[in-house]
């Protein structure tokens, strides 16, 4: 995810541009840039780091005068954040200007093919591409350009594109990236998003995939992917700024709950070919993935407890032992590890203190890391020798949801990438399993249905002073995660046991009206976690449960129950953990709590 922005009109544009790329800068904040026309000249700035460097670097926009510009705020996907990666991208002789939003898929390909011709790269981008692709078809006609590359870029994109030749216009062109445009100041404007926009106008029009928009000072003007007109109608906006930020959600929180389908399938997609598993970035020969004798996760809160679900779907699945840690216990307990350990890292911002350190601590013991990490170029994907990006995008909210689904998907996926390289599980399993992820994304959308039918149930415990959840398993780890979600939020005293260990002690807790979630997704376990809900439903607890569809048993020990759709049982955590967020939200919300800013918790914890 990036945001861009383009202007034209009377006003100067970069002002306009900054103005714009700070409403945007949810959407991605690694880096930032600017491409101004002004006197016969594309003027280029950009910079790593947060939108602020790129408005100091320009004196606020007053260095860059002219009334024709795009910017862009970065959130890196290919080429780490720096000054060479971020946004504008041109052609070598700096006549065309390029922002963009999205993934260029085949920018391998078009890059070998346009070098081949010899065009010179100097990024790491995908984008640079299409600064070069434009180069090479443009032939003084904006238009034709860019449906001819509409035609051969494959992905997703959303661009805002300045011809130094056509100094009285701009365009912009979308693919599966959101892209707008309005009028503004004396001018026309696009964005990525209606934040940008509402200052100057409410009156949106959403540009559609493969339609081009041709803005100039006094007119918009929109095209097919062939170059015929369009006729658009713009659509009126009622929301605020804030709202808007959120995409109308009342919280970046429940925003991101409700991009975890998008985050589940760009994780996994870009990693299934021709029905098999590839996984470029493991960087692990066939030989390699057979040797490892151990494996030890390592990682902090939420990403610690998908490295719990991990171990259980390793073990069982490719059958190599698997230790988990948090990353604070691992750096100072003298870990054991072999030639044959890999060490894997799990972390959505790729600089939480603890876990680099113990990559680090890893490291100097000879290990080979793996980081499993969300930004791009963060401290340990740097570090690790190896680094599988969760394609979630920018997460704002403190506490994690679609960069928790997201990393269970990695996770899943080296699993199987793995377990098919060593003989534990055959051809139609994987394929059962493949068709079992490609499920997910609609699964977990149904399961977001369930809103209003979880926020009722959860007014009944908004004044409650402690909640439980039990489970077995997987379902331990998912207990995990959904008490630690409820926890931090809501702020009502809450734990986690696995399901057995109640009695050894914590029992003692239970009393009339106490509240237990009960997670039972994992057949084997049924019965088991039956009794454990008797148990403490004996003892006064209201037990609601979280089943797999046709657990009908379930209802016979349990008060309330929800269910979830059937999938493969290594992956039920991606579907129980969705009402299990949803509780928490609608617990956290109904207490009045800052759902996104947490009290005491910070996004990325840097200290130790
Ligand atoms: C909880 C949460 C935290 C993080 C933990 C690790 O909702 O978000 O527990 O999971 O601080 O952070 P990362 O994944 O950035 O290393």
């Amino acid at each position: 995810m990036c945001g861009i922005v383009g202007y034209i009109g009377e006003q100067q544009a970069a002002p306009i541009l900054l103005d714009g790329l700070e409403k945007l800068e949810y959407r991605g904040y690694d880096s930032a840039g600017m491409a101004i026309y002004n006197e016969g000249k594309i003027e280029v700035v950009k910079s790593k780091g947060r939108l602020k460097v790129l408005s100091e670097l320009t004196h606020e926009g007053a260095l860059l005068p002219g009334n024709l510009g795009v910017g862009h705020t970065r959130w890196a996907t290919h080429g780490a954040p720096s000054d060479l990666n971020a946004h504008p991208h041109e052609n070598t002789e700096e006549t065309i200007a390029v922002v963009h939003n999205g993934i260029i898929e085949n920018y391998l390909k078009l890059r070998e093919r346009l070098e081949g011709k010899g065009y010179r790269f100097i990024s790491d981008t995908d984008t640079e591409v299409v600064a070069h692709l434009l180069d090479y078809y443009y032939k003084g006609d904006p238009l034709e350009a860019i449906t001819r590359i509409i035609h051969r870029v494959e992905g997703s994109y959303a661009l805002g594109i300045i011809f130094k030749e056509h100094p009285e216009e701009f365009y912009a062109v979308r693919k599966d990236s959101p892209l707008i445009a309005g009028h503004a100041q004396g001018g026309n404007i696009i964005a990525s998003d209606v934040p940008a926009v509402l200052k100057y106008t409410r009156d949106v029009y959403f540009i559609e995939n493969e339609e081009i928009a041709r803005l100039r000072k006094n007119d918009i003007s929109f095209f097919n992917s062939d170059g015929e007109p369009l006729t658009k109608m713009s659509k009126k906006i009622d929301w605020d700024v804030d709202a808007a930020e959120k995409g109308g959600y009342e919280h970046f929180m429940l925003k991101e709950m409700y991009e975890q389908p998008k985050a589940i399938t760009d994780t996994f997609s870009p990693r299934l070919k021709d029905g098999m598993i590839e996984i470029e970035e493991l960087n692990m020969t066939e030989e390699e993935i057979k040797s490892i004798q151990k494996i030890m996760i390592v990682a902090c809160g939420s990403a610690y407890h998908t490295g719990m679900t991990a171990k259980y779907v390793f073990e069982e699945m490719a059958r190599i032992p698997v230790e988990v840690d948090v990353a604070s216990e691992f750096r100072y307990r003298n870990p054991i590890i072999t030639d044959n350990t890999l060490v894997m890292v799990i972390s959505q911002s790729g600089e939480t203190a603890d876990t680099l350190a113990a990559l680090r601590e890893a490291k100097e013991r000879g290990a080979k890391v793996l980081g499993v990490v969300n930004v791009v170029g963060s401290s340990i994907a740097r570090e690790a020798d190896g680094v599988m990006y969760t394609w979630a995008g920018p997460e704002i909210a403190v506490a994690t949801t679609k960069a928790y689904s997201a990393q269970l998907i990695a996770l899943y996926l080296l699993a199987m990438k793995m377990s098919q390289v060593r003989g534990t599980i055959d051809a139609d399993q994987l394929t059962g399993m493949i068709e079992d992820l490609k499920s997910l994304p609609t699964q977990v959308e149904m399961l977001l249905e369930n809103k209003k039918k979880i926020q009722k149930f959860a007014n009944r415990y908004q004044a409650a002073e402690q909640i439980f959840f039990i489970g077995r398993g997987i379902d331990y780890a998912i207990s995990q995660e959904g008490s630690l979600k409820l926890k931090e939020i809501s702020y009502i005293h809450s734990e986690a046991y696995a399901a057995g260990e109640l009695k050894h002690g914590t029992i003692s807790l239970v009393e009339e009206g106490t509240l237990v979630v009960s997670v039972l997704t994992q057949e084997p376990l049924y019965k088991k976690m039956i009794s454990n809900m008797e148990e403490v439903r004996t003892r006064g607890a209201f037990v609601m449960a979280v089943t797999v569809e046709g657990n009908l048993e379930a209802e016979k020990a349990a008060d309330y129950v929800l269910y979830i759709p059937k999938t493969n049982e290594y992956f039920m955590n991606s579907l129980a953990i969705i009402p299990l967020q949803l509780f928490a939200y609608e617990i956290a919300v109904g207490r009045g709590c800052d759902v996104d800013k947490p009290r005491n918790l910070a996004k990325s914890v840097t200290v130790e």
